[in-house]
């Protein structure tokens, strides 16, 4: 993962895979770097020789943020943060429904229902915030309800009500405000540890709902550990599902008739409350549709990895491109995800069309689709995220009929900020809703 702002590397990289092949050494600040659209040596960086690579500077640079956590831990600290973590993202507790259902209630009463044009990309942001703190923490930041915040104390201590909202993203920026947004997590982490430790201590949990924070909390009392994994789970789990929103909306225009065919047809549009996970996957085009526009717009478009020892990767050496290479100890190997995903002789000659048909059509997901990452280290939530963006997506597509993309050009969309890609001039829509205009002349 990479800073790179106005996706300059990404534009450098296209020349030079065209120019190169599919993998090829450089200097970068005069150290020797290896990038690759192989899957086969992306599969040995990420699976097969897993132990050969670290996940190189990540480490150094986010420590003050994200301390020991998951997202920024390596080896043995690594396996050990992974451990407690993985039962916590089972199935049962994935993306609780009914927690969402007030977050995206909230999104649509803020939406603008007059054909004004907006930028969704914002406050699918905010979305993602709220319904992330909810399932971590057990209370909502609300940064989307008019008139409720926290009952208490941690957005004033980060400077407002909406204050951690901010805090959080200009936090993975400069970390000026790391402080702020790990005090948010500590009054979490400590008001859970006291009512664990003083069982006469009123739980804030009453109605007994799935809360990350407690149920880590039953594997460990540190108070850092806990801290760091939840600062890291926030980090890995908010900017990515937005960009997985805010860049559907970029494309529904493209295909919106057909999807919203098929989600009215399993959720007819006077049917709110009948959204469930099962049903979600019934819907067989929505699953289409996100993993196009992963595949196109990657919220994680360039990963990379440094080698621990002297190793090899299968492919793309010699005079043919096909012999196995050589990795120096300290090599660093970036595979960007972007160019993979666009790859004309793996995904077709349409490979840059968005086109959600060519999953229907049997592409088969292996080491060539690489969203989630792979190997040991994939994303686990994966199963959240699309749970929630296919939630998400049904209930607006069931409350708007029309939507128009009023983009001033459908330019390719730049990172606005760091690691995960966003749209820098945002995703301009207007919504409109047959059912609305009906209400207002009756
Ligand atoms: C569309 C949304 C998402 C995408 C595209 C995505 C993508 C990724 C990728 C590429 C990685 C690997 C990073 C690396 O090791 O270099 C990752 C790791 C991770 N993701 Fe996600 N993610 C998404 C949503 C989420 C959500 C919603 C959560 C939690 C609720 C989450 C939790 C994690 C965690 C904990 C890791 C670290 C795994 C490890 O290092 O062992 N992700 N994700």
């Amino acid at each position: 993962m990479v800073v790179d702002r106005d996706m300059s590397v990404l534009r450098f990289l296209d020349e030079e895979f065209r120019k190169y092949g599919m993998t090829f050494e450089h200097k970068v600040l005069g150290e020797s770097q290896i990038a690759t659209i192989e899957p086969e040596n992306v599969k040995t960086v990420l699976a097969t020789k897993f132990s050969d690579f670290s996940i190189s500077l990540r480490q150094k640079a986010f420590y003050p943020l994200l301390g020991d956590g998951i997202i920024n831990a390596d080896g043995e600290l690594w396996s050990h943060s992974r451990a407690p973590l993985r039962p916590q993202f089972s199935r049962e507790q994935v993306a609780d429904i009914k927690s969402l259902r007030e977050h995206v209630n909230h999104l649509i009463a803020a939406l603008p229902k007059d054909k004004t044009a907006f930028d969704i990309q914002e406050l699918f942001f905010r979305l993602t915030l709220d319904s992330a703190t909810e399932f971590l923490f057990g209370e909502s930041t609300n940064s989307l309800s008019p008139n409720s915040s926290p009952a208490s104390g941690p957005l004033a201590a980060c400077g407002g009500e909406r204050g951690f909202a901010d805090a959080f993203p200009l936090s993975l920026g400069y970390f000026i405000y790391r402080a702020r947004a790990q005090d948010f997590i500590l009054y979490y982490v400590d008001r859970v540890l006291d009512a664990k430790s003083n069982p006469k201590h009123q739980n804030p949990n009453e109605n007994k709902r799935y809360v990350f924070l407690e149920a880590l909390a039953e594997e460990t009392r540190d108070r850092k550990i806990l801290r760091d994994q939840l600062l890291n789970i926030l980090l890995a789990s908010r900017d990515t599902t937005a960009s997985l929103l805010t860049s559907s909306f970029y494309y529904l225009p493209e295909a919106g008739s057909r999807l919203r065919q098929e989600i009215i047809e399993v959720f007819p549009i006077e049917e709110k409350d009948s959204i469930t996970l099962e049903k979600l996957r019934e819907v067989k085009y929505i699953r289409y549709f996100l993993n196009e526009v992963m595949r196109l717009l990657p919220p994680v478009s360039l990963n990379g990895r440094i080698a621990v020892k002297d190793t090899t990767l299968p492919t793309g050496g010699g005079p043919d491109h096909k012999s196995p290479i050589l990795v120096k100890k300290g090599m660093r190997i970036i595979w960007p995800v972007w160019h993979m995903h666009r790859r004309t002789d793996v995904w077709g000659t349409d490979a840059h069309e968005f086109r959600p048909e060519r999953w229907e059509e049997g592409v088969k997901k292996g080491w060539n689709y690489l969203p989630f990452n792979g190997g040991p280290r994939t994303c686990l939530g994966q199963q959240y995220a699309l749970a929630e963006s296919s939630y998400v997506l049904v209930r607006l597509l069931q409350q708007f009929d029309i939507l128009e993309n009023v983009q001033p050009e459908i330019t390719l969309p730049r990172y606005k900020a760091y690691l995960v890609l966003s749209h820098k001039d945002g995703v301009q829509v207007r919504l409109w809703s047959s059912s609305f205009s009906r209400s207002l002349r009756e």
